[in-house]
């Protein structure tokens, strides 16, 4: 078997810097986090075992210290955390925390804000919250064809969108402003992994997208990995999948941006006790 590797798999820059942050809190003192640090079951249980748990509200805060993820927090929240007197330890990601600032920016200046993103997203929860009650939520083409028109707007976004349905939704977005700046809001990470699949896709039999259904971006690579190839999405080298391979096949691997890297490690070395591998990797 043919094994083809991506050069970017497994836990981005902000995730690492999340479960570091809350690492370094507990080693001062108890903890929480505000909601699952990351859409990954491993990685939360294993946190469990640590004595970190996640809570969904403030109200629930009972440690020290509460951490608030790398998806970031609304202005609320941050107001019913510091009412509650508990040590706030922030993990936001930059990216993310770049956009809370513009769109925070944005509602001051009274400029018209579009969003795109997903509803439920704890992102675009926190993102809605900093750009204000004016602000209108885009995911779907029939939202963006139902926008009413502006003379000026700006549209800000989710981190971990889908590049191709961002492009898609922009299009018809600028059918309905006059004057419409877009700030870049798909981070580098999601976009080198979105491209890194479609190349995985195109040299492959076979993708296994590392990583849990709860989360988006790992989500997102499935899908895209799918369009081109019978593709899977596994969350670890005990995935049955493993063994239903075709041993004269090409199967590449990539991971959503919270996948453990032991687990896209341990999926190789499972290949590798089934199947007489040659592994590379592709640089894109
Ligand atoms: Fe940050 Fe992008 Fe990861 S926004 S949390 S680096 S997917």
């Amino acid at each position: 078997m043919r094994v083809l590797l991506v050069e970017h798999a497994g836990f981005c820059f902000g995730v690492k810097n999340a479960i570091e942050t809350v690492l370094r809190a507990s080693a001062r003192g108890s903890v929480c986090t505000l909601g699952e640090l990351i859409h990954n079951r491993r990685t939360v249980d294993e946190l469990a075992l640590r004595g970190i748990f996640s809570v969904d509200s403030p109200q629930q805060v009972a440690t020290r210290q509460v951490v608030i993820r790398s998806h970031g927090a609304a202005p609320e929240t941050y107001e019913a955390l510091s009412r509650l007197g508990v040590e706030i330890v922030d993990a936001t990601c930059p990216f993310v925390r770049r956009i809370h600032e513009k769109a925070r920016a944005l509602a001051r200046d009274g400029i018209q804000i579009l969003v795109i993103g997903q509803k439920e997203h704890p992102e675009i929860v926190a993102t809605m919250g900093w750009a204000g009650p004016g602000a209108v939520l885009i995911d779907s083409m029939a939202q963006a064809c139902a926008l009413r028109h502006y003379e000026r707007a700006c549209v800000i976004g989710q981190t971990t969108y889908s590049m191709e349905k961002r492009d898609l939704l922009l299009a018809e977005i600028a059918r309905h402003v006059d004057e419409l700046e877009v700030f870049n809001f798909v981070c580098a990470t999601t976009s080198l992994r979105q491209k890194e699949v479609l190349a995985l896709r195109s040299r492959c039999d076979t993708v296994l997208v590392v990583g849990d259904w709860g989360s988006a971006n790992t989500r997102k690579l499935y899908e895209l990995a799918r369009q081109g190839c019978q593709a899977y999405l596994i969350a670890d080298a005990q995935d049955p999948v493993l063994s239903r391979l075709d041993p004269d096949s090409t199967c590449g691997i990539t991971g959503g941006a919270s996948a453990p890297p032991q687990a896209l490690e341990e999926i190789v070395a499972g290949l590798k006790a089934r199947y007489s591998c040659v592994i590379e990797t592709i640089a894109t």
